[in-house]
């Protein structure tokens, strides 16, 4: 039995009678896929400055400038990202939309695992780093992570010096106009996606799950706070403390990989039981 057994059990109560539970979701979900988190302790912010990385025009200027500091990091990146696969905490989220219980995944990650985990709606605030946006016509195009990244890794290796025409080599061409095409993910500046959607749906949630996020980006962190106006349950998982605990009606400071398994198997029993 787990130590947070009860936590567990409150948890599968509140999700048990909800038909619009929504997650939001931020990089801890996919830590169990081996992909690092940002703020965590060797986390990326603390391998790259996000003011020095996290913008466009600057990621350029230091790719050419810290090229060989930056290089094995992007390295190291791609191959977690290339070898990533759905954990058992997205697969739970996949049952828990098969349940009838979830409604929409609204993410921070721009991972495609929700996707590949099987869920159907889903509303990537950050973008998708599988997802190519053209700058000509505006057509966007998801792509096999495998062949995509195995495809940049080849181009690497031809690279030597990581100027702004080699990282131009790199990008794909639009099947419709020819223009190049960019990875659909929002930078430090950049508007996010589909802000209004998020907002709605945290206010037509009746439950809230938060997994996985430090919750200090905005405008993501005020999703729960609006779903807690609208009357929604707020279950928070997360190994370590965070800014929602005001609002939070069940905390469990467990991995999501754990966790979200053990309430869908435990909504299952209650379900049985009765
Ligand atoms: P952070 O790295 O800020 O926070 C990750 C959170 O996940 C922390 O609170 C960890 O305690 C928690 N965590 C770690 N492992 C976990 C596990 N196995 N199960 C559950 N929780 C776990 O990541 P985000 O909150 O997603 O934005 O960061 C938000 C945004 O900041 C990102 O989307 C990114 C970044 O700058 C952009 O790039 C635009």
């Amino acid at each position: 039995m787990s130590r947070w057994e009860n936590e567990i059990v409150k948890a599968a109560s509140i999700l048990s009678v909800s038909t619009k539970t929504v997650v939001m979701s931020g990089a801890g979900v996919s830590a169990e896929s081996n992909i690092p988190t940002f703020r965590d302790a060797g986390g990326l912010w603390d391998q790259m400055d996000p003011v020095e990385a996290g913008t466009a025009d600057n990621l350029f200027a230091q790719l050419e400038q810290n090229a060989d500091k930056l290089k094995p990091i992007l390295n190291d990146l791609l191959n977690a990202f290339g070898k990533a696969e759905p954990n058992p905490g997205h697969t739970a989220l996949f049952d828990l939309e098969k349940m009838g219980i979830l409604k929409t995944v609204i993410t921070q990650n721009i991972d495609n695992l929700h996707r590949e985990a099987g869920n159907t709606d889903i509303i990537e605030m950050h973008g998708n780093m599988f997802q190519m946006r053209c700058l000509g016509c505006g057509h966007k195009a998801i792509l096999d992570r495998k062949s995509y990244v195995s495809d940049i890794e080849e181009k690497l290796k031809t690279i030597t010096k990581l100027d702004f025409s080699a990282i131009v080599s790199l990008a794909l061409h639009c099947e419709h106009c020819s223009s190049i095409m960019r990875p659909d993910v929002v930078m430090f500046g950049e508007e996010v996606q589909a802000m209004s959607e998020s907002f709605q749906a945290a206010q037509d949630s009746d439950a809230m799950l938060v997994l996985g996020t430090s919750g200090v980006v905005y405008p993501a962190a005020y999703l729960p706070f609006e779903a807690k106006k609208a009357g929604a349950g707020i279950i928070v998982i997360n190994p370590k403390e965070n800014p929602f605990d005001k609002i939070t009606d069940v905390y469990i400071p467990m991995k999501t990989g754990e966790a979200l398994p053990a309430i869908v198997q435990e909504i299952r029993n209650q379900a049985g039981a009765s």
